[in-house]
């Protein structure tokens, strides 16, 4: 008999910088929490990445909302806020290791080391570094060095699998050049060469049709409802074709945000509906809200249950590191020794 072939093992991370929208959900987290059930996976709340602009965050939305948001107080709430929300969607901790990424020092650990060995000019080749201090961001260090950080996150656990967005390709590509230069300079595999799996939906639209994101403000959050959520999903754009008229589904943003809820048949029903002027885009809107909410109102219910006990959620984080450091300190002791630091 064939020996059974291991289950590869997957790694994400993301940056508690903010509510997550649908964009996120569609994009990446769907497919995280589908991807438990047939591998190894490992999942973590970036917070140390959410470190290099987080004291931008606060500035901003301290001048935006006129109230002071301090960074630290900032950086714990969307900490928790990310973690309630994914165990709300259907993250398993007794299937997959959910933890905080400061809880396994281990990362930084490896990350000095795994600075020893990355070029400058690798670092300087890097993007997101440039887009974010246009965006005017400070140029710290620690944002320079961020793509060290991120391939010891996804090294030290000696991950195979990376799913992620077109935008953290170049960070994935770092990750393999620098596991490479590692293994070569000390003559040990330590570190399998990662691959990136590409998020599936690359492009969900925001309510202006642009691509959803925090940046542009057209979100509609996972965990929105009632008033705000109605006024969000009706203020999606649309043209400006009169009621009665026949509409054409396929450059819709509103078409497209139900497609991603709803059936091919009920699709096919709303399709026909356009075509032939049965709906307005008023109408539209409302099935789109009604869609929203009976696929996320098991999610909220879920949500506000693990909201009152805090406890609850601290406990399974801290498991999450416990059990993520049994791998972390295993990568470590290969290190020390391939290294020459033990
Ligand atoms: P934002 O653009 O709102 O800051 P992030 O960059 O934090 O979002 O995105 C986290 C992940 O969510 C990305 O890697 C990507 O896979 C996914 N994602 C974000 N926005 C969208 C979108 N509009 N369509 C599809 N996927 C998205
Ligand atoms: N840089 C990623 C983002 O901004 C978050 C992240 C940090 C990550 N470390 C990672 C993603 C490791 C995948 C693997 O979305």
């Amino acid at each position: 008999m064939e020996p059974t072939a291991k289950k590869p093992r997957i790694l994400s991370g993301v940056q508690p910088s903010g509510k997550l929208h649908l964009g996120n959900y569609f994009g990446a987290i769907k497919q995280h929490i589908e991807l438990q059930e047939q591998a190894e996976c490992f999942y973590f709340i970036a917070n140390y990445h959410a470190q290099t602009t987080m004291r931008d965050l606060a500035d901003k939305m301290s001048a935006e909302q006129n109230r002071k948001f301090k960074a630290a107080d900032l950086l714990r709430q969307n900490t928790i806020d990310v973690a309630l929300d994914y165990l709300a969607l259907g993250l398993d901790p007794d299937k997959a290791v959910f933890y905080r990424q400061s809880d396994v020092p281990e990362v930084t650990e490896l990350a000095w080391v795994l600075a020893t060995v990355t070029n400058m000019g690798l670092l300087e080749r890097a993007v997101s570094y440039k887009e974010k201090v246009d965006k005017g961001i400070e140029a710290s260090v620690g944002l320079f060095t961020y793509p060290i950080l991120m391939a010891a996150d996804i090294l030290i656990v000696r991950s195979n699998v990376v799913p992620v967005g077109k935008d953290q390709v170049q960070h994935l590509e770092m990750t393999a050049d620098i596991a490479g230069k590692f293994n070569r300079a000390f003559e040990k595999n330590v570190f399998p060469i990662p691959t990136y799996r590409l998020d599936k939906e690359s492009k969900v639209p925001g309510t202006d049709g642009q691509k959803m994101s925090k940046s542009y403000g057209n979100t509609i959050d996972i965990f929105a409802e009632g008033k705000p959520l109605e006024k969000t999903v009706m203020s999606i754009k649309t043209d400006s074709t009169p009621m009665g008229q026949p509409l054409d589904p396929a450059p819709c943003n509103v078409f497209a945000l139900y497609s991603l809820l709803a059936t091919d048949g009920e699709k096919t029903v709303l399709a026909d509906m356009y075509r032939t002027g049965k709906t307005g885009f008023g109408g539209a809107k409302k099935m789109l809200k009604e869609k929203i909410d009976a696929y996320f109102t098991p999610f909220r219910a879920k949500r506000k249950e693990l909201a009152v006990r805090p406890d609850t959620v601290e406990d399974i984080l801290r498991d999450g590191a416990r059990r993520a450091r049994i791998e972390t300190q295993r990568t470590m002791e290969t290190v020390y020794k391939a290294t020459g630091l033990r």
